[in-house]
């Protein structure tokens, strides 16, 4: 009896806590809702427009600038360059202009901020969201500490393009997994309470289908059906609202002939009126004003006009609100109940970022740049990142007797390269590159150094007698390859995906010495590896790791750590396979094994009609989910619960898994499913689940899966979600390619 008294205790008392606090939760959004209200009758037209104005500050325009805040004709800065200047323009807008409302300070703090974490890319293929959390929590902390209050990140446009530059900014071609970092994302810049100093806001972009570029061409138009939209490239946005996502950036691109800034479809009808989003949108830069260019507009007043009804409530340093909006509210075609609308999400969040209350940014009293902590974390989230894609032999990690070891390559000490695009706080003499690690490494071998090229373009030769020779008096070759930062990012979009410069050239040198040879990328994307995979033992794909590169690379070469990194995008093995991505639909004429291309010689196609190449495997070189450990994981017993369930029950599925290897490690298992016919073709593959994992070395575990029918729903082509009754298979293993499969009914 007392047992059951204490129990009902506990449950009212949570009951009454919860309900407690969803209503200080309601009273302070109403709160907040009555000061917005109050503010916005005492503003005159000019003021609400300068509110959704975004400038830049250049050098040089300080006076102008700050007349402009003295006379409230602007809302937010992008880059304010430090705190002082921050400040400074802060309190102009506090203490000078007429109602004092604090402007907000954006920048792009996208992975890392002076402590430089792996591109997003890489994060993501750690398929471990909480490292990311804790990364983007640690990014906060450092950005805001020099007066940032809002980051323009998470990327979470999806792509299936590696020649597209921006790849290396997004976690790859999967909506499910990329909607789970974008919540982790929002979850670390944000915190637990916007409010708190080190809170900074997040911005989901770029809204939307932005990573559908033609050709992978930066900025280039983009064609997605509404259904392939809703289901694939929408779903992490739809993921980032949910987890409380404060703002949004809309797109440069032209998605289905209206321009992603302009387009009401995606912005008010999706976004505000079926997701309730009550943050704001700010466009990206001048992604107003290119509408002209787009041939959507005639002019800036028309852009403007387009932009504001589609739902963009701040516009990003072009000026074409600025510019036009007053004059159109004048002449009747733009009613100010929009650019009302406009203010009042700013101002929203402004005030749940506790800007009115603490407009000025603090130096905390505690150091949080470049901590030790950060840079453990930063270390842990690279290792977990690299993506072990080959290893013959076990020539990795390094064992005794091997203690004379060559490092060489354009990438072995290249403190700028390993921070990646979109790493503009990162300084190069904070990075740990892997030649630095080694040398600071206090063990029995020894590691001799040459380049051999002096950047990833390098063409000249000049450097690989001094790499033979240092190679000659080695036992393993460690062979730092790659891409600059500079090749991939914004507007950095390539044609050919192979290593550039004399690497190939350097690979077959290296090569020919018959030594062990282990070539270690860092790169902002999917290279292509067909003509060098063979000709290495061992391929480690680091991406660009950041700052802690160095240390995170030669604790997995030397076994301190073992690979644990998957693959969140496919790797083509030519650029005329792309686009090439594991959720692709079945076709009515599927490719299988023999399709493998056409026998030399043989003028037909010798096995039957298929979606597949004469002169090329029809399959990536590397799969989806795809990575190697240093020890091997035996999958076995996949049960399902049922062999059908109703729209109501939930499917357990369970599977075995065995560490059969030496080395403790840990394994990311995937559960994938596949709807065998619906009103609209599914895709072969759909993640549903993941779940990662440590196991010591002849360990088992059992590893249990819940799918519902919410999980089998799909957007048709009318943009309806359903879940229709019918075949499924459920398939759970190590990779999208390699699985145990099992089948139930839905119905
Ligand atoms: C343009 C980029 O597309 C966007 O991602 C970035 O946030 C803005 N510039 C601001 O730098």
């Amino acid at each position: 009896m007392t047992q059951k008294i204490i129990s009902l205790a506990i449950i009212l008392t949570f009951v009454f806590l919860s309900c407690s606090d969803l209503r200080k939760k309601m009273d302070e959004s109403q709160l907040i809702e009555a000061k917005i209200d109050s503010i916005l009758v005492l503003m005159t037209l000019e003021e609400k427009i300068g509110q959704l104005q975004q400038l830049q500050i250049k050098k040089n325009m300080h006076d102008s600038v700050c007349d402009l805040v003295r006379q409230g004709k602007v809302g937010s800065f992008l880059n304010p360059g430090n705190l002082e200047t921050r400040n400074r323009l802060q309190k102009i807008a506090i203490g000078e202009s007429r109602l004092g409302i604090p402007l907000i300070f954006g920048r792009d703090v996208i992975h890392g901020y002076r402590t430089v974490f792996p591109i997003p890319l890489g994060q993501a293929a750690s398929w471990n969201p909480e490292l990311v959390r804790k990364a983007a929590r640690i990014a906060a902390m450092e950005a805001s500490s020099e007066g940032i209050d809002w980051t323009f990140a998470p990327m979470i446009d999806i792509s299936r393009d590696p020649r597209w530059g921006r790849v290396a900014e997004g976690c790859g071609e999967d909506p499910y997994l990329t909607g789970i970092y974008a919540k982790a994302m929002v979850h670390g810049f944000q915190g637990n309470d916007l409010k708190d100093p080190s809170a900074i806001a997040s911005c989901g972009k770029h809204f939307a289908g932005y990573g559908d570029a033609e050709g992978g061409k930066d900025y280039n138009t983009t064609l997605i059906p509404e259904s392939e939209l809703r289901n694939i490239y929408l779903p992490p946005f739809k993921a980032l609202v949910g987890a409380g996502g404060q703002t949004i950036m809309s797109a440069f691109n032209d998605l289905n002939g209206i321009p992603a800034s302009g387009n009401e479809f995606t912005l008010r009808r999706i976004l505000r009126n079926e997701w309730n989003f009550d943050g704001f949108v700010i466009s990206d830069w001048d992604a107003i004003i290119e509408m002209i260019m787009h041939g959507f507009c005639k002019d800036g007043s028309e852009a403007a006009l387009k932009a504001i009804k589609a739902g963009v409530d701040m516009e990003m340093v072009s000026t074409s609100y600025m510019n036009n909006l007053a004059g159109l509210v004048n002449n009747g075609e733009l009613n100010t109940g929009l650019i009302d609308d406009a203010v009042k999400n700013i101002l929203r969040v402004k005030y749940r970022l506790g800007l009115f209350d603490r407009p000025i940014a603090e130096v905390p009293c505690e150091n949080v740049i470049l901590t030790a902590d950060n840079l453990e974390l930063a270390r842990r989230l690279a290792t977990e990142s690299c993506v072990l894609l080959k290893n013959s032999n076990q020539v990795l990690p390094v064992k005794e007797p091997v203690n004379r070891i060559a490092i060489i390559g354009p990438l072995a000490d290249a403190p700028r390269e390993q921070l990646g695009a979109w790493s503009p706080d990162g300084r190069p003499e904070e990075s740990q590159t892997p030649l630095a690690a080694f040398q600071a490494l206090k063990d029995n071998r020894k590691y001799l150094y040459a380049p051999g090229l002096q950047s990833s373009r390098d063409k000249s030769t000049r450097g690989f007698a001094e790499a033979l020779k240092v190679a000659g008096s080695s036992q393993i070759i460690f062979l730092f390859l790659g891409e600059e930062a500079i090749l991939s990012g914004e507007n950095h979009s390539r044609a050919f995906l192979n290593l550039p410069g004399a690497q190939e050239q350097l690979i077959d040198l290296l090569a020919s010495t018959g030594k062990p040879l282990v070539g270690i990328i860092l790169a902002g994307r999917p290279l292509i590896l067909s003509d060098i995979e063979d000709k290495l033992d061992a391929i480690l794909y680091a991406w660009h790791p950041g700052t802690m590169a160095g240390p995170a690379i030669a604790d997995l070469l030397l076994g301190k750590s073992v690979p644990s990194g998957k693959l969140t995008i496919s790797f083509p093995r030519a650029e005329g396979q792309i686009p090439v991505y594991y959720n692709h639909r079945n076709t009515g004429r599927p490719p299988s094994e023999v399709h493998q291309g056409m026998i030399p010689g043989d003028p037909v196609n010798p096995v039957g009609h298929a979606a597949f190449y004469l002169d090329l495997d029809y399959r990536p070189m590397y799969p989806f989910g795809y990575g190697l450990s240093y020890t091997t994981f035996e999958y076995s017993g996949l049960k399902l619960s049922a062999d059908t369930i109703s729209m109501d029950d939930t499917l357990r599925v369970e599977i075995t898994v065995k560490n059969s290897g030496l080395y403790e490690a840990f394994e990311t298992t995937q559960l994938y499913i596949r709807d065998l016919y619906a009103s609209l073709t599914r895709p072969v593959r759909e993640l549903k689940g993941f779940q990662k994992f440590g196991l010591e070395p002849g360990e088992s575990r059992k590893v249990v899966f819940r799918l519902t029918a919410a999980d089998l729903a799909f957007y048709n082509y009318k943009g309806e979600l359903l879940v229709e009754s019918g075949d499924f298979r459920v398939f759970v293993g190590k990779s999208s390619a390699d699985v145990l499969e099992a089948g139930f009914y839905l119905k």
